[in-house]
């Protein structure tokens, strides 16, 4: 039978109809709202709002559960390849063997990027971020391929395009900024492996892939390969929603990640670690801080949107942390400092009440480290990882036939009508005197 909610508003009764997802969540569509009351309803940061209905990425937030199309992460992270795991996101099922190989050879194929692209880099200033440098040349990419999506055969192409140039990118980004010969992707070598080698390989000092750095790569990104509707996904859809292009939504995408609060959180998590470590800036102080309002420092890498309890994606990045640094011979200070820093905010009445936990940027940096990725190329490694997800979602949403350009609604707090004042008849506005 089918569920409505009832609401009495403005002196009307409204029936709004329940919708109830595969996994038993329920939302109310209050899509008539506005056109049979008037009213809009307030909901900042969206954290109550439904934006779509998906079939890509599942979450409990309450239970730590994170599957993607039916499969848990622990499944995938131990058992699947991010070109896989890229394969299931955005076809929907996992493929047959002749499926990968097909995406193999074509991610392969489409490696390299026009040898324009190259000037473009060194025209950035020397310390500019990479993700800024990112996004511009993903938003670039369009003026390259210009053409348009029409066929299933074309999204293929262009996704295939974007996974494997982007990758192509971040290791071009990192050899020019270092001023060093660039490296070109190989048709022997794996997605991570070749990625591993255009950012390590020199001519004077070739790069050995180890297999459980490789491993360890792919574990990373099949991490980062979806979550659901957060911020840089609702921006990739918010864009697109309008029909830009993809490149363009995409970047809008990494623009968003470049965020502390979101991707960017794997960088400071680590500036936040150092900063303990090595101006011995204590733990407990740390904690005490983050709890300070008056205060804007936050526990990076804690805390999560969605996940009320810890969250699963990070429980594996320490397993992985534990697993990988040893067998590197890696011993990391600030791996010890993370799991102290854990401790403390986890026995503190603060982050238990307000259900803190680490979340995956919390270890992550920690892994990259161990591989020798730098510290700010930290949120491209993010969005490398996200990029299936973007994609998928993208195409998700255009199929979508409910779905309409994104334009939420407000409601208004400033000045009534007012007329326009010519200058010389202007009067300082009045300073507002702070209450004691
Ligand atoms: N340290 C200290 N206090 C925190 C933290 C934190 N890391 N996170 C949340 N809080 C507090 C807030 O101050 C707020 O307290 P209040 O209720 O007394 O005002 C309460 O917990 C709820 O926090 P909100 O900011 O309202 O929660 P929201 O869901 O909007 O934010 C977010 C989630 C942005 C992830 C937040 O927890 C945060 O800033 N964390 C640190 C940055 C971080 O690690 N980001 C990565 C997230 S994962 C990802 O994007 C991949």
């Amino acid at each position: 039978m089918k569920e409505y909610a009832r609401l009495i508003i403005g002196g009307k009764e409204l029936r709004l109809p329940v919708i109830t997802g595969t996994e038993g969540e329920k939302a109310v569509d209050i899509r008539a709202l506005r056109k049979e009351t008037g009213y809009i309803t307030y909901d900042p940061g969206f954290a109550n709002t439904g934006s779509c209905k998906s079939k890509i990425t599942f979450m409990d937030g309450e239970k730590g559960i994170l599957r993607h199309r039916g499969i848990p992460i622990e499944q995938l992270a131990e058992k699947s390849s991010f070109v896989e795991t890229s394969f299931l996101l955005i076809n929907g099922h996992l493929p047959l063997r002749k499926e990968l190989t097909r995406t193999s050879i074509m991610l392969n194929d489409q490696s390299m990027v026009h040898e324009d692209m190259k000037i473009f880099f060194s025209n950035f200033p020397r310390l500019s971020h990479p993700m800024g440098i990112l996004s511009a040349m993903v938003n670039a990419l369009r003026s390259f391929y210009p053409e348009i999506i029409h066929t299933e055969e074309d999204f293929e192409k262009v996704f295939i395009r974007l996974l494997s140039k982007v990758r192509t990118l971040a290791a071009l980004s990192f050899k020019i900024s270092r001023g060093h010969k660039v490296i070109y992707p190989r048709a022997d070598y794996t997605y991570c492996a070749n990625f591993l080698n255009m950012m390590f390989d020199s001519p004077v000092n070739p790069y050995l892939l180890d297999k459980d750095v490789v491993k360890a790569l792919n574990t990373f990104w099949i991490l980062h390969a979806d979550h659901e509707q957060n911020c840089s996904t609702s921006a990739v859809k918010t864009v697109g929603s309008a029909r830009a292009n993809i490149y363009a939504s995409i970047s809008a995408g990494i623009a968003a990640l470049w965020g502390p609060l979101h991707g960017g959180a794997n960088q400071a998590v680590i500036e936040m670690l150092t900063q303990i470590h090595e101006k011995g800036a204590g733990i407990k102080e740390a904690v005490e801080k983050a709890k300070n309002k008056r205060s804007s420092f936050r526990l990076m890498g804690f805390g999560h949107r969605v996940y009320k309890t810890y969250d699963p994606r990070a429980k594996i990045m320490k397993k992985v942390c534990d697993k990988v640094l040893p067998k590197l011979r890696i011993n990391d200070p600030l791996l010890d400092i993370a799991k102290a820093l854990e401790e403390v905010a986890l026995s503190d009445s603060y982050f238990v009440e307000k259900n803190l936990y680490p979340n995956v940027d919390f270890y992550s940096g920690i892994l990259l480290r161990a591989m020798n990725i730098p510290t700010n190329m930290f949120p491209v490694m993010f969005a490398i990882g996200r990029l299936p997800g973007w994609i998928a979602q993208w195409k998700e949403h255009m199929d979508d036939r409910e779905q309409k350009i994104t334009r939420p609604r407000q409601i208004y707090t400033g000045l009534n009508q007012s007329a326009y004042v010519p200058m010389a008849k202007r009067e300082a506005p009045a300073v507002e005197v702070p209450e004691e």
